[in-house]
């Protein structure tokens, strides 16, 4: 949803608009030659992609001139706004979860078609991998990661299968134990039959869900009036955590104490932020193009007030 994401951020005040999942850079770049008063704070917690941004920022181009790269996890805004002495931000996008290119590189373990090691790790830094999650968990709490992180309602027969085969040490491997246990009529709906397992894993070892409240809210305070945050997720489980955040927001009255040489009032109270109408959901056109996109959900808010 390129393109409705570059018209989001055409109304904003001028200035810098955080990239808060960077990634491949797609966004960022057509953010920057849509807008030449823009620069972006470009966000992201793996390595790999922090190399591909930095590496574009140095180039001497209209682009890399007006980028900066930041590593670390996207609730850590404030302190990556504050080390770059930006006190106020234009607004900030968020294309949560996984990237094409760490998807395709099958050493990262993010993919159930290639084989590789139990990793699914962002970060590549952390200990904790796809692996601790896959052969350490206890039957409650993997059946509980499965449901909770992608809605999987053969939660409970894939636990027990993946618990029975340990130990599991690759991704081919563990998507063949995962498609054993779904029943052979549901498993031929769909997707693949491994895709929900799959997704529920990788938030768990990446802890994505836990952390989306507080940088949407880190990145609502830092926001200009005017200023928009643009959200893509691509799950339900994502989806509702965006929408109780931005209701939340929404529903967060600002008094302003208003101060004069006679006497100190609160003015009457005022919205913090008000939701902005988008088409939410991709075209069919774009669909067939890219069907990774199929479950995209876009959602804004605009800062009314600070
Ligand atoms: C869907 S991709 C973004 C693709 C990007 N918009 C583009 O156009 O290329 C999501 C990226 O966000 C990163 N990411 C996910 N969760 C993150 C978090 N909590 N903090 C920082 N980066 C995160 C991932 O590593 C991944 O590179």
């Amino acid at each position: 949803m390129a393109a409705e994401i570059v018209e989001v951020f055409a109304t904003v005040p001028h200035g810098v608009v955080v990239d808060a999942t960077l990634g491949g850079a797609g966004h960022t770049v057509k953010l920057l030659n849509a807008y030449p008063w823009m620069r972006v704070l470009g966000i992201d917690q793996d390595p790999v992609a922090v190399v591909h941004g930095r590496k574009l920022a140095s180039e001497n181009t209209e682009v890399g001139e007006r980028l900066l790269v930041e590593q670390g996890r996207f609730d850590e805004i404030a302190a990556m706004l504050e080390r770059n002495n930006i006190s106020q931000i234009s607004g900030a996008l968020f294309d949560l979860g996984v990237s094409s290119p760490q998807l395709d590189m099958a050493d990262r373990g993010f993919s159930y078609r290639n084989a590789g090691p139990l990793d699914m790790r962002m970060d590549t830094t952390q200990e904790f991998c796809a692996s601790d999650v896959v052969n350490s968990y206890g039957l409650d709490e993997l059946t509980h990661v499965l449901r909770n992180h992608a809605d999987e309602r053969f939660a409970f027969r894939i636990s027990k299968a993946i618990i029975a085969s340990r130990p599991i040490t690759d991704t081919v491997q563990l998507a063949e134990i995962i498609a054993g246990a779904i029943p052979a009529p549901a498993r031929r709906t769909g997707g693949h039959p491994a895709k929900r397992s799959f997704q529920a894993i990788r938030i768990e070892v990446n802890k994505e869900l836990d952390i989306l409240p507080r940088a949407l809210n880190e990145a609502i305070r830092a926001t200009s009036p005017g200023g928009r945050i643009a959200v893509l997720s691509y799950h339900s489980g994502e989806d509702r955590i965006v929408k109780q955040a931005f209701r939340d927001a929404e529903a967060n009255p600002m008094v302003q104490i208003v101060a004069s040489p006679y006497h100190h009032h609160a003015s009457p109270l005022h919205k913090l932020v008000r939701k902005v109408r988008v088409s939410e959901r991709p075209s069919a056109q774009e669909i067939e193009q890219n069907p990774r996109a199929a479950s995209a959900r876009l959602r804004v808010i605009e800062k009314v007030s600070s």
